[in-house]
């Protein structure tokens, strides 16, 4: 479908590999607590393992960033305001996410994008703010099922791109991670092929390469998100610009996080 050069040698892929997981609005603290003690035990003394990013809801930010803190488990807001601080009722700031434990946060979920109407433009924003806070965004990006039948994957998603990072000093591209979250992929069991997820993820480099550069491209952690199981993640993660993935109903019990998670040493069981 897509007529550019690949940017990068079908063998070589980029030596960071993150698994993160996004809990939407499951689990309370206790749950949360309990799920990320029982995590970081069973992660305890396991060599070889990804980057690992747990997404918990705002309320269990605080406690879950004392259970892991001290582990190579990171924490991420699922959302954040544009502003640092204001009049905006019900809403949670960088700064704030920052100081309760965060590293990361996710940025233009499809669920945002579609339920929350965030357009492009306040993503952007978003990100923006999210930068200036210290917390590294993992900038997600998909199109939907009429935009994929009707051909114009490449258009919306390069749109997502050009208007999300819009204004962004190019020396902060290292620290955004984007998400490939086809939306017809999302919670419906549907994955998205190896061969149609690696289609997009090429695009995305070759795009991020057009722009700032292939060392820059080569470098961008790119995560697969949509209907990720222990079943598919080995598959998803034999593609050469599949850097990740970002997992939703499979993060929240541990046993099949952790399976996905060590999909390396699952592989050919
Ligand atoms: P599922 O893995 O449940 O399809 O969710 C994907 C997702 O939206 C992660 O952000």
């Amino acid at each position: 479908m897509f007529s550019h050069e690949t940017t990068r040698g079908k063998e070589e892929k980029v030596a960071r590999i993150v698994i993160a997981g996004n809990w939407k609005m499951h689990k309370t603290i206790g749950e949360s607590v309990v799920f990320a003690s029982n995590l970081r035990e069973t992660l305890a003394d396991q060599a070889d393992l990804p980057e690992i990013i747990v997404a918990p809801p705002f309320t269990a930010l605080h406690a879950v960033s004392a259970v892991i803190s001290g582990s190579s488990i990171a924490l991420a807001a699922q959302n954040i305001h544009e502003a640092d601080r204001g009049a905006f009722t019900g809403e949670i700031s960088g700064l704030m996410a920052k100081e309760a434990g965060c590293s990361h946060v996710i940025i233009g979920h499809s669920e945002r994008r579609t339920l929350f109407g965030e357009t492009n433009e306040r993503i952007n924003r978003k990100l923006l703010t999210a930068l200036a806070a210290g917390l590294n965004p993992i900038f997600c990006v998909g199109e939907t099922l009429p935009e994929r039948e009707e051909n114009r994957i490449e258009e919306v998603i390069e749109k997502q791109l050009k208007e999300g990072l819009n204004n962004l000093d190019d020396s902060v591209i290292s620290r955004i991670l984007v998400a490939y979250e086809p939306v017809w992929a999302i919670g419906t069991g549907k994955t998205a092929s190896p061969a149609q997820a690696q289609e997009v993820h090429d695009f995305i480099r070759s795009w991020t390469a057009g722009k700032y550069g292939k060392d820059a491209a080569e470098e961008t952690v790119i995560l697969y998100g949509g209907s990720v199981t222990p079943q598919n993640i080995s598959a998803l993660m034999s593609q050469p610009d599949i850097n990740g993935a970002l997992v939703g109903g499979a993060s929240l019990q541990v046993e099949s996080f952790v399976e996905i998670v060590k999909y390396k040493s699952n592989q050919g069981v």
